[in-house]
């Protein structure tokens, strides 16, 4: 967030405070970042908070500066007294929690935003609320999509606190037909956001069952080679017995028992998901067979990747064992378990 003129104001003091708080990087913030006013149901902050935050927003850009004029012309769609502002000389991209065009587009107001737009507001400005191609996207508003991007806005460019692109942001919220539009664009469907997800991680995280359909196809992602039986005999079970204590946060090594995660107890060849009494994620349900060596090399090389929308890979819980004699070490140890 930038600071701006309107930061002394003491209805901005109760807002920065508010999006203090979003900025710690929880994921379900990203909803608020997202859409701060119309979603404040979806995520676990103080009631009270959230409404503090959402009336500042509303009532921010009405205050007294030019500035905060701009941005209220631009929320309230009132075309004739925006392009007044604007000839007097009003500041057209504002400091502040947001920029006009974020609050235009918020709003839905195409011709508000077009006429920032054409009087050179930054199509990628970022703000709490991420970039206006993030806010657009986010409400699957694909006429205002459209119009950003043919101002120059760059559909990979990251915003939020969690460097999330457009196309993430699109998932998240289902925006199906903004999916779309961001796909033909040029989005990057493998852009990772500040803990590893992806855009089709999210869609299936959120039970976005179309749009994860239609990133399914486009996410592509090769598994490591996995190792034989010759490379797992090799490997250093001593190594691996010290690499599982990472996994023991959330996994008891102990047969039949769970924490936040089950048990790795004779994990290697046993059935995916396999306790009917744990309460896997819809994704570790769906997927079936058995965790065998590939399988079990993959997951750990890459969860997100390897089992998009899973919940060991939740948040900003990032447990990828990207180094292969290390992960190979603990495949090695973890067969040793039984
Ligand atoms: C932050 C917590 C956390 C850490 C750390 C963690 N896991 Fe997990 N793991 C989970 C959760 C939660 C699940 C269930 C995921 C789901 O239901 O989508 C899971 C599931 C699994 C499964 C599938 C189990 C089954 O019964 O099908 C395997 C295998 C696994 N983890 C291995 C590991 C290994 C190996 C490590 C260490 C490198 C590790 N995990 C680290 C939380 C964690």
């Amino acid at each position: 967030m930038r600071d701006g003129p309107g930061t002394a104001r003491p209805e901005n003091r109760t807002c920065r405070r508010a999006l203090r708080q979003l900025k710690r990087p929880r994921p379900e913030y990203a909803t608020v970042m997202a859409d701060p006013i119309a979603r404040h149901g979806e995520f676990h902050m103080k009631p009270l908070t959230v409404f503090l935050c959402s009336l500042t927003l509303c009532v921010l850009p009405a205050q007294g500066s030019k500035a905060g004029e701009v941005a209220d012309a631009a929320r309230s769609g009132d075309v004739g007294t925006l392009i007044r502002l604007l000839d007097n000389g009003a500041p057209v991209d504002e400091p502040g929690v947001a920029s006009p065009l974020h609050f235009a587009i918020m709003s839905g107001h195409h011709e508000t935003a077009r006429i920032l737009l054409e009087r050179g507001a930054d199509p990628n400005a970022d703000s709490a609320l991420g970039t206006p191609l993030m806010v657009a996207a986010g409400r699957d508003r694909t006429e205002i999509l459209a119009l950003l991007l043919a101002h120059d806005a760059d559909p990979n460019v990251v915003g939020g606190r969690e460097d999330r692109t457009p196309l993430h942001t699109a998932a998240f919220s289902g925006a199906a037909e903004a999916v779309q539009v961001l796909l033909a664009s040029g989005a990057d469907p493998l852009a990772r956001a500040k803990f590893g997800d992806t855009a089709l991680h999210l869609a299936v995280q959120k039970n976005r069952t179309a749009v994860a359909e239609m990133l399914r196809e486009v996410t592509n992602w090769t598994p490591p080679q996995p190792p034989t039986e010759a490379d797992l005999l090799e490997a250093d079970t001593e190594k691996g017995r010290e690499a599982v204590q990472v996994c023991q946060v959330c996994h008891p090594l102990a047969a039949g028992k769970f924490s936040k995660g089950p048990t790795l107890w004779n994990v290697v060849g046993r059935p995916v998901a396999g306790f009917n009494d744990f309460p896997y994620s819809i994704a570790m349900r769906e997927d079936g067979g058995t965790w065998n060596i590939a399988r079990l090399d993959a997951f750990l090389a890459d969860p997100r990747m390897a089992m998009p929308g899973n919940m060991m890979a939740a948040g900003n819980d990032r447990v990828e064992v990207t180094d292969r004699e290390t992960r190979w070490a603990l495949i090695a140890y973890l067969k040793t378990l039984k």
